[in-house]
């Protein structure tokens, strides 16, 4: 077996002088340098013993400069040096780069304009032509992609997720024989699952927070040992399994900067890692696509969701322009080169950039259709919808998506000369639809895309302050008066505790001076309505006096019953046994209604819809055309609404809750109002602002 050379640094002006990892905080001038040269003595003999060592002349200046690993990646006599992110160790890529120039390495620098940590981010599996390749702390992800095609050899990116693991070497040491030791929690899930697909489990050693943390993974394996600072029972008994010597260097001194053995050391040779010859060239799995987005980049903060949506996908980004608009009113227009670590994971990203507005470049392909073979089942990679304006390309043309609600697949039928584009959902699929797929040849029109977190204007700090809840009113009612005089359409979706609150009255009487266009509501809504106007209580509850009335509770229950004795709530009105309330004036004013039913509800009314899909059906029927939609406590009927309203209809979300208007209001299109109040509150004010009005 070859023995391996490694190149080292002499530790003799090393220190801590400067931060730039956590290890590194509060250590700054704490080292000792005589312990640190003894312990660097001592791993060096030991490594003496099994491996051929080359030394570099260290640089007064340059603390870092023992830990070599981070000069840069050698393979095959071409030395590829690091590119660092922080500029105090910048001045190290000089000094070991002439040491490679002088003994006739080829010096090949990265293409890209990424940053590179050199073997402290990309680790050869011994004996393979393959390269470990951490990223997303000190290493960028284009500098895996570009290593791939200058060494020619496999690399798989790994993304790094704590910063305290912010080199590969701190958290994952590969091992001859296709093994490796790792740390599973200094990795993205997507990572781990990668490892865990290309190294089968008895291959693969996964050690706890005590290894990890005391650089038990940054080891040099050589000539059969494991040298390392530190080890645990088990991880030596696990190794001592797999044949491997486990020799422990104390490395404290360096920890102090964040570094152990392999830290130390930058491997000269890869013994077995050359590609045989006449194989084709290695490919990274990296992949990289063109988007564009224009709009509002800057002041809507879409710009930084649009960029953090890549991060946070396990990607990289390169903007290749931007151009600001440099007016409130002019837009912004970015082309961003997205890069991800995998083909499948570019594709998620796309998506989700898709669903924001960006389009992907090269626009000139059409929709990849598939079609339907099980029913109500799409293709896997079917497109799921948003609730904006979508366009799909079909046979060269754009053709505008109809029916758009959120969480639908998009279905192209009609003859090839006039095709057609519609939202359908899952179970209304049959066999032999065309189903769009994927994301090439489709774009969408956001008004305002959703940015995470978002605090709307009335659930910041002032949330309670009534002054900004009736200024909100005012608003509404204005609209609300507008919509009326122009025939607009308002659907009100309400919770029982539109009653209970007492905001019974205050809906009954928008829905009598012609407010109201549809009522969308439960079983519990119109069984308390039609309680308090019979028994004036809701839920036993006596609303002008605020008390239990003794034995109420049945009260719901003989509501429900005589409604079903009547035949209906309708009848019930025409027969004059209900008299008032919210669903009386709905009958007596021809407003649509519709009740969803559901699993505990009581009775129910005979118009509650117990089949939910006809429920859903009949909802979704009902909102059709709606300009304006009022939400009134009720977060699982607001929810479905939600998702079958297209962006462009005004939504105002009324809750008790902050959490569930934040909820509700984070689809965030701009005509989205929450309001954190009391209901009954709320349609007070509005009713009586609504009379001011008249
Ligand atoms: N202080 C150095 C830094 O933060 C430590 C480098 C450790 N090297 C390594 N391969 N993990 O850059």
């Amino acid at each position: 077996m070859a023995t391996d050379r490694l190149l080292m640094c002499r530790p003799r002006f090393y220190g801590v002088a400067y931060v730039i990892n956590p290890w590194m905080e509060g250590n700054v001038g704490r080292t000792d340098a005589d312990v640190a040269m003894q312990q660097w003595e001592r791993l060096t003999a030991e490594l003496a013993r099994r491996a051929a060592l080359d030394y570099v002349e260290p640089v007064d200046g340059l603390p870092d400069m023992p830990f070599a690993a981070n000069a840069g990646l050698v393979h095959d006599h071409t030395f590829v040096p690091a590119r660092f992110r922080f500029p105090q160790r910048q001045p190290e890529s000089r000094h070991f780069t002439s040491w490679f120039r002088d003994r006739g390495y080829r010096v090949v620098s990265l293409p890209s304009g990424g940053t590179f940590e050199g073997e402290g981010d990309a680790l050869f599996q011994p004996g393979a032509p393959l390269v470990w390749g951490g990223y997303g702390v000190r290493t960028s992800l284009q500098a895996h992609r570009d290593l791939a095609d200058i060494l020619d050899v496999e690399v798989i990116p790994l993304r790094l997720v704590d910063e305290r693991f912010y080199h590969l070497d701190t958290c994952f040491c590969p091992l001859p024989g296709g093994r490796i030791v790792y740390y599973p929690d200094a990795f993205d899930h997507d990572s781990l699952e990668t490892i865990r697909a290309r190294v089968p489990a008895e291959r693969r050693c996964e050690v706890d927070a005590t290894d990890a943390l005391n650089f038990a993974c940054n080891a040099v394996v050589a000539g059969g040992a494991f040298i390392t600072n530190f080890s645990s029972p088990a991880l030596r008994e696990r190794l001592a399994r797999w044949e491997f010597e486990v020799i422990v260097c104390p490395l404290t001194q360096f920890i102090l900067a964040g570094g152990a053995a392999k830290c130390l050391v930058l491997h000269l040779t890869h013994p077995g890692a050359q590609r045989p010859a006449a194989t084709p060239r290695a490919v990274s799995g990296v992949r990289e696509r063109l988007v564009e987005v224009q709009g509002d980049l800057l002041d809507t903060g879409l710009m930084n969701t649009f960029l953090d949506c890549i991060t946070e996908g396990g990607g990289s980004f390169e903007i290749e322009t931007f151009q600001a608009g440099l007016r409130h009113d002019q837009a912004s227009l970015a082309r961003v080169r997205v890069v991800a670590p995998s083909p499948e994971r570019l594709e998620a990203i796309l998506t989700r950039l898709v669903q924001m507005g960006a389009r992907v470049a090269e626009e000139d392909r059409d929709a990849r259709l598939e079609a339907v073979t099980q029913p109500g089942v799409a293709p896997r990679d079917f497109y799921s919808t948003t609730i904006y304006p979508t366009e799909v390309r079909v046979r060269g043309e754009w053709v505008r998506v109809t029916g758009q609600r959120m969480d639908a697949v998009v279905v192209i039928d009609g003859p090839p000369e006039a095709p057609r584009a519609s939202c359908r959902l899952l179970r209304a699929l049959v066999v032999g639809d065309r189903v769009v797929s994927g994301i090439e040849g489709v774009r969408i029109h956001p008004t305002h895309v959703p940015v995470a977190g978002e605090t709307f204007g009335f659930m910041t700090a002032d949330t309670s302050s009534e002054r900004r809840v009736e200024l909100a009113v005012d608003r509404i009612a204005w609209e609300m008066r507008r919509l009326r005089d122009r025939a607009g359409k308002i659907v009100v979706v309400g919770g029982p505790v539109v009653i209970h609150t007492g905001g019974g009255p205050h809906l009954a009487r928008l829905v009598r001076h012609g407010y109201v266009q549809a009522l969308l509501a439960g079983n519990g809504l119109a069984a308390h309505d039609i309680e308090q106007a019979l028994f004036g209580t809701s839920l036993g509850v006596d609303l002008k006096r605020g008390i239990n009335v003794r034995g109420g509770h049945r009260n719901h229950l003989y509501a429900i019953n005589l409604m079903r004795e009547s035949g209906g709530i309708r009848q019930a009105v025409e027969r004059g046994i209900l008299r008032e309330g919210v669903l009386y004036e709905c009958v007596a004013n021809r407003v649509a209604f519709v009740l969803a039913g559901s699993i505990r509800d009581d009775g129910p009314l005979p118009e509650t819809i117990m089949d939910l899909l006809a429920a859903q059906e009949a909802y979704a029927r009902a909102i059709e055309g709606a300009d304006m939609i009022l939400m009134l406590s009720s977060m699982l009927h607001a929810i479905g609404v939600g998702n079958m309203t297209p962006a462009g209809v005004r939504l105002i979300y009324v809750d008790i809750s902050p959490a569930v208007v934040t909820k509700l209001a984070d689809r965030g299109s701009v005509e989205s109002t929450g309001i954190v109040t009391d209901v009954g509150l709320f349609l007070n004010l509005l009713d009586a602002r609504l009379g001011a009005l008249e």
